[in-house]
């Protein structure tokens, strides 16, 4: 993130990890699509009774991307502040509510999902103590306020998503084309990536060591060739971040979700009638579903990929609700505690082979505090080892962290 986002007079933030496979493209690369997205933000941001704009989707589907974009478009220096690099969302709310009146701001909380319940707390008083300021948070969950409107960052348009995987195919393999049999080859890609940006990312990044046709047999015969980046690759993190939106699902709707999972390819719940409309509102709110455009009036939903693979490998069968959730009860994760987001952090590097000097010098604090962090993440996970660690975020990643 550009330090030209970040406001100084703000507590101290922490660094945060950078998205895709390598280096952060967004500082100098151009948006690629969301023309329409960009328009309806625009167009909701210019009634000015719009005070809380809340903009949610899957993880990678490039939402912070387009609140870049957005930020860029409106002029003036955006003032973006990213709650995953801080500790308590409130302190953020807090800082900004104690500043002198600046007027019409539009402040960007980006990660709202680490904070749901501190900022469905604390951003009604913010903006009832500021009437000049609006708020458009960036989160995978709406929070549910009166007055919210939501925006969902749908994939990609399969056009948008050919040329983005363009776009950073070349980076890696010069003269780099769509022409001739590539174009179906990264079609069928893009399609079981769900367009989604940071999976295509992923993908472009591996031309370096495979050539299209080889990567989409490889991907559909199951095998994680996305793997291998600097960062947790796409499907780990991905999987965190679904493994977190399911588990705070009640069991009966984990069951249910389960169930529908297994469908491929759209469905309408007309034709589902034990398919409670809450229940669709749930997995929707929290991304599992993907709402698709109408058809003659019906409305209609896709499980993406990754999320249906998630599932698949929950092992269970579809019907049988997963014990630690049974009957509604609270997820309960045998003896292990809820980790903090930089535990969170900590324990992705860890996964990812780094030393406690590496995690260190990666998030810019000193070796000891690393340490510290390890050994905190080792007792709250109870695990014995780094490789413990790593098969924990890879089945469970942030499952049991997000706490404010
Ligand atoms: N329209 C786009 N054009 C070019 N690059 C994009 C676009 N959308 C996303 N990307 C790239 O894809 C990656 C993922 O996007 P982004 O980080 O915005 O996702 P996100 O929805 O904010 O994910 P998370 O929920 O994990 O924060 C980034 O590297 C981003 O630069
Ligand atoms: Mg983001």
């Amino acid at each position: 993130m550009a330090s030209g986002h970040v406001h100084s007079r703000l507590p101290t933030r922490r660094p945060t990890r950078a998205r895709g496979p390598g280096t952060d493209a967004t500082a100098f690369t151009p948006i690629v699509g969301r023309d329409a997205e960009l328009g309806l933000l625009r167009e909701q941001l210019a009634d000015p009774s719009v005070r809380l704009l809340t903009m949610t989707g899957p993880a990678g589907v490039g939402k912070t991307r387009l609140a870049l974009a957005l930020a860029d478009d409106l002029g003036g220096p955006p003032e973006l502040h990213d709650l995953a690099g801080y500790d308590r969302a409130a302190d953020v709310l807090d800082a900004l509510a104690a500043r002198p009146g600046e007027r019409d701001r539009l402040i960007v909380l980006d990660q709202g999902e680490h904070f749901t319940e501190a900022l469905a707390a604390g951003l009604p008083r913010l903006l009832a103590d500021r009437p000049e300021t609006r708020v458009l948070l960036v989160s995978r969950e709406p929070l549910h306020l009166y007055g919210e409107r939501v925006l969902r960052v749908p994939p990609l348009a399969r056009v948008a998503a050919l040329e983005l995987f363009r776009q950073r195919a070349v980076a890696v393999r010069p003269g780099f084309s769509l022409d001739g049999g590539v174009r179906a080859q990264v079609t069928g890609l893009c399609e079981l990536l769900d367009d989604l940006p940071l999976a295509i990312e992923f993908a472009a990044a591996r031309l370096k060591l495979f050539r299209p046709a080889e990567l989409l047999d490889r991907l559909r015969a199951g095998q994680d060739v996305l793997y291998g980046g600097p960062t947790l690759s796409h499907h780990a993190s991905m999987r965190a971040a679904i493994g977190w939106s399911y588990d705070r699902l009640t069991g009966q709707e984990q069951a249910v979700f389960r169930a529908l999972a297994v469908r491929e390819g759209a469905f309408s719940p007309m034709d589902d009638t034990d398919l409670a409309p809450e229940l669709i509102e749930t997995l929707v709110d929290k991304n599992l579903l993907v709402p698709l455009p109408s058809r003659g009036g019906e409305p209609r939903f896709r499980v993406l990929n990754v999320v249906r693979s998630f599932t698949r490998d929950l092992g269970r069968s579809p019907h049988v609700p997963a014990p630690r959730a049974a009957a509604g009860a609270e997820p309960a994760r045998s003896r292990t505690q809820p980790l903090t987001p930089r535990e969170q952090e900590v324990a992705m590097l860890v996964a990812q082979g780094l030393t406690n000097r590496q995690i260190a010098g990666r998030l810019g604090i000193a070796e000891w505090t690393a340490v510290n962090h390890v050994r905190n993440v080792m007792r709250k996970l109870d695990c014995t080892s780094r490789v413990n660690v790593a098969s924990w975020v890879l089945r469970d990643g942030a499952v049991a962290g997000a706490v404010d």
